[in-house]
């Protein structure tokens, strides 16, 4: 057995137009997430962030499932026999790509086709937008092996719904589906799985036709704010617009022109012409 390859084959992708279609591929495991696709993962985004070809990536998943959370015998039985620091180590490595995720320089799409679990809501959350199958089920399934939701996907949980449905999803680890997941926030959109691709396809070319520069400031700003003051968000926002236009001196300049002198597009109804 090569073991090599099998690291590798934990994660695909193509790209296609400027997408990067990445996928969980662990279809045999409900594509859970063991200490290989973890770092196979991390080495995908590294590829993936600065490259010319790639303006939008969407993280989706082999077979009947987007993840089914951590592998439960090697991310945690096979780890913990290692120790202290078998078990902090497979946190690094799945706690470290879901961050550069959250941060990462492209625009990103979660497309949940399938069963998502309890640390797949580390992904969920790191993807800038999420759009789900209405077949799709979602769980904190941790109370039903003896834990607690951890790894974030409590502050997940949280984040994106409500106290009352935060807690009750996470006290009773029942299962809601992509409807209800939408209804909740925890998706932008749920529809029926055949439609699933194409939707995120349109999605991405919207996201395609955007600034780049002004995609990743607005992504970050929306991450960063949440925790701030008024005041203190105001004071920040100046700031990385500021910051940003440094990056971008001649594009927001353009969309101005366009706007005001071409007369050629309205910003509140479209993006200017790159
Ligand atoms: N960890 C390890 N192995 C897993 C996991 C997992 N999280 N999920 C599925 N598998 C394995 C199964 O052990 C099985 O392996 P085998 O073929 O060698 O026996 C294979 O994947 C297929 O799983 P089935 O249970 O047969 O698939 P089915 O489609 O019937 O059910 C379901 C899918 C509901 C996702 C089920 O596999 C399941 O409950 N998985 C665990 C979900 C979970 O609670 N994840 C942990 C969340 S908590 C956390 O992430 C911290």
């Amino acid at each position: 057995m090569d073991l090599h390859r099998d690291e590798q084959n934990t994660v695909t992708f193509e790209i296609v137009d400027r997408v990067a279609w990445v996928s969980f591929n662990r279809p045999d495991k409900r594509n859970a997430m063991n200490p290989a696709l973890n770092r196979r993962m991390m080495d995908v985004l590294d590829e993936l962030e600065f490259s010319e070809d790639v303006g939008v990536l969407v993280l989706t998943g082999e077979g009947t499932a987007w993840s089914a959370g951590m592998d439960l015998k090697e991310y945690f039985r096979e780890t913990e026999s290692q120790g202290l620091r078998g078990t902090r180590r497979a946190q690094r490595e799945s706690y470290g790509w879901w961050r550069r995720l959250r941060w990462y320089q492209k625009p990103t799409i979660a497309m949940v086709n399938g069963w998502c679990f309890g640390g797949g809501y580390g992904p969920l959350f790191a993807c800038d937008l999420a759009f789900a199958a209405e077949e799709a089920k979602f769980g904190l399934s941790e109370i039903n092996w003896g834990i607690l939701p951890g790894g974030g996907a409590t502050k997940v949980a949280l984040e994106l719904t409500g106290f009352r449905n935060a807690m009750y999803h996470a006290l009773t680890g029942e299962n809601i589906d992509g409807r209800k997941a939408a209804e909740w926030g925890f998706v932008n959109e749920a529809l029926p799985l055949e439609q699933l691709k194409a939707r995120v396809g349109e999605v991405a070319q919207v996201l395609l036709k955007k600034n780049p520069v002004a995609l990743k400031a607005t992504k970050d700003v929306v991450r960063r704010v949440g925790t701030m003051t008024y005041d203190e968000a105001e004071d920040y926002l100046v700031r990385a617009q500021e910051a940003a236009n440094s990056y971008d001196n001649e594009g927001r300049k353009e969309g101005i022109r366009q706007f005001i002198d071409e007369k050629s597009y309205k910003p509140g109804l479209g993006a200017y012409d790159r």
